[in-house]
Order: C-alpha cells, then structure tokens, then sequence
C-alpha cells in the first residue's frame, strides 16, 4: 500500500538551531500515528511541514507517492492534509454550525438575494457530529459554551467533513481532563474506521498507547524511530521520550547511592539487617524496580 503521506530524511533548520534532523515516517490509510515528544522535540515543527506552514531544507515529502514540497497551508489543504492546531482557530460567541461552516459558508439563492442558508448548515453539523457519536441539541449554541472536548470533536468533524485524507492533531488533549480526553481519543478511533490516516501529536503515553497503531518518537529534533505497538512498552516509549541514556545513568547512580546508604546503615552499631527482600528505607524489592 501507498502511504498517505511519507516523510524520508527530512531536516529543518531555524539559522543555527537543528529543529529536525534526519525525520523518516509515514502514514497509512486507516491508521493512527502517535507522535510523541518531550517539549522542544520538534514535534510541532515537523508538522507544520507536512501542513505547508514550513518547507523543509533537506530530504523529500511525498503525498500518495508523489514528491510535493508544499508552499502554503493551502497547497497541503489542496492535498487532503487537515490540521486542527491547538487554539482551533473557533469563534466563541458564534455558533457550532457557524464555527463548522466558517470561511466555507454554504449559501441560497443568487445574485443580491444570496444568503447564507442556517437551515442547511445546521442539517449538516448535526448530522456530522451524530455521525462520529455526539448529539448536538442546538446547532446555534455558542461554541465557547462547548466543553474543551467537544470543541475538539467539532474542529475534528469539520475536517473530515471536508474531506481530510490526513488529519493532524497538535495535541488535542493537553489541556484536558480524563473524561474529556477520552472522548476525542474515541473520536480519533472512530476517524480511522473512515480510513483516514490521522497523525496525533501528544506529549502523554497514557493518551498515546489506548488509540495508536504505530508510534515515532523524537527527541531533540531526532527521531529514535518508528514502532509498531506490539514493538514497545508504554514503560520503553516514555523512557525514550526522557533520553533513554539519561534515565539509564540516573537510575545506577541512584542505585549506587541506596547500595552505599545501605551499607552504611548495616555497620552502624546495633542497627539490625534489614529484613529480607526490604531495603533499610522499608520498600520492598518490588517497588523499587517499578
Ligand atoms: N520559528 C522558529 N525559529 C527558531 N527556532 C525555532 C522555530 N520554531 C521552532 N524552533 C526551535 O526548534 C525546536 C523544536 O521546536 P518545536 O516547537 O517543534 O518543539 P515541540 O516538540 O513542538 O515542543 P512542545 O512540546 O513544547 O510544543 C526548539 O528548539 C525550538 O526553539
Ligand atoms: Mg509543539
């Protein structure tokens, strides 16, 4: 199968900062995508290359195998490359049908009579919405009255309604709860039944490991590779996120100080052997190593 959209040895440079080096990865039709990174990563950075925000210096961008270096953000819209960014780009006072139709608004009539057609808009969110599980009483409801999740699923549904082969998210649920997280992580679920591929940008393995289908991480503008799920532990991915060597070289140094704590502890006069399988601080083996 042809990916979607494909990334091979892509590099961006802000003067002297490296933001990207040496990016590879691709995206299926039907699959989710988890892009994973601590802050500075390059995550936002890589996406706004495959959203026409940025070219790339180095390296080759292909579109359903076909080489493209985009111009614009419209030129990747052109292409049915979708991005919802994390303010949403939303009017609050306005309402949802309005949000969902703006810049496309559809209109009756013609010529001066021309106007824009509420009834048909609202037909269509509301459709929409209840296509991806949400019910929407009142289609002029002002979206800043929405919940921070269903404002996601709006942003989301708009996309896909208009016709999104590959939807990005600039991480839809950072600022989220767990119920409202678990909402637009059921809604990404539901985008890939619609054999969109969806790259999803999170900093949170929790949200990350429940939707995914593969993963790739980056870590200061590098990337550590591409996983399938059944590949790596949510344990491994966030141990990469942190610089895997970086957690390794803390947790000996860490353990060469309970060893010496320890020993201490054990000479000093009258104290008795902790009991075994028990460190002197009374953890148990087991807690330790988790
Ligand atoms: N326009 C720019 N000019 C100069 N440097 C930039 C620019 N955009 C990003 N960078 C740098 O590139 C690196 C990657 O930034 P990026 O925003 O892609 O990270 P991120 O993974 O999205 O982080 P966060 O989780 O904080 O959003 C950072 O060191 C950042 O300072
Ligand atoms: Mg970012």
């Amino acid at each position: 199968m042809t990916p979607l959209i494909e990334v091979d040895g892509i590099s961006k440079y802000f003067g002297q900062v490296i933001a990207l080096k040496d990016i590879s990865m691709s995206v299926d039709a039907g699959e989710v995508l988890c892009l994973l990174g601590d802050n500075g990563a390059g995550k936002s950075t890589l996406i706004k290359t495959l959203s026409g925000v940025h070219q790339h210096d180095e390296g080759r961008m292909l579109v359903e195998g076909e080489e493209v270096k985009f111009n614009s953000p419209r030129d990747a819209l052109d292409r049915g490359i979708a991005t919802v960014f994390q303010d949403l780009a939303m009017i609050p006072l306005m309402g949802i049908s309005r949000n969902f139709f703006l810049g496309r608004e559809p209109t009756k009539g013609v010529g001066p009579f021309k106007r824009y057609d509420a009834a048909h808009a609202d037909r269509v969110t509301r459709e929409e919405m209840r296509g991806m599980g949400i019910d929407i009483r009142d289609p002029s409801q002002p979206v800043g009255t929405l919940s921070g999740g269903e404002r996601q699923s709006v942003a989301i549904a708009r996309a896909v309604h208009f016709g999104a082969k590959v939807l990005i998210l600039d991480e839809p649920t950072s600022a989220l709860g767990v119920k409202q997280a678990a909402v637009v992580l059921r809604y990404i679920a539901r985008t890939r039944e619609q054999g969109i591929g969806v790259i999803f940008i999170t900093h949170n393995v929790h949200h990350a490991f429940p939707v995914a289908d593969r993963f790739t991480i980056l870590r200061r503008g590098q990337s550590y590779g591409n996983f399938s799920k059944d590949e790596v532990t949510r344990e491994e991915v966030a141990s990469m996120m942190a610089g895997g060597e970086d957690m390794e070289t803390l947790s000996a140094e860490l353990a060469e100080f309970e060893r010496t704590d320890a020993e201490e502890a054990g000479s000093a006069a009258g104290t008795p052997e902790p009991p075994e399988g028990r460190d002197p601080a009374g953890n148990t083996q087991e807690e330790e190593r988790s």
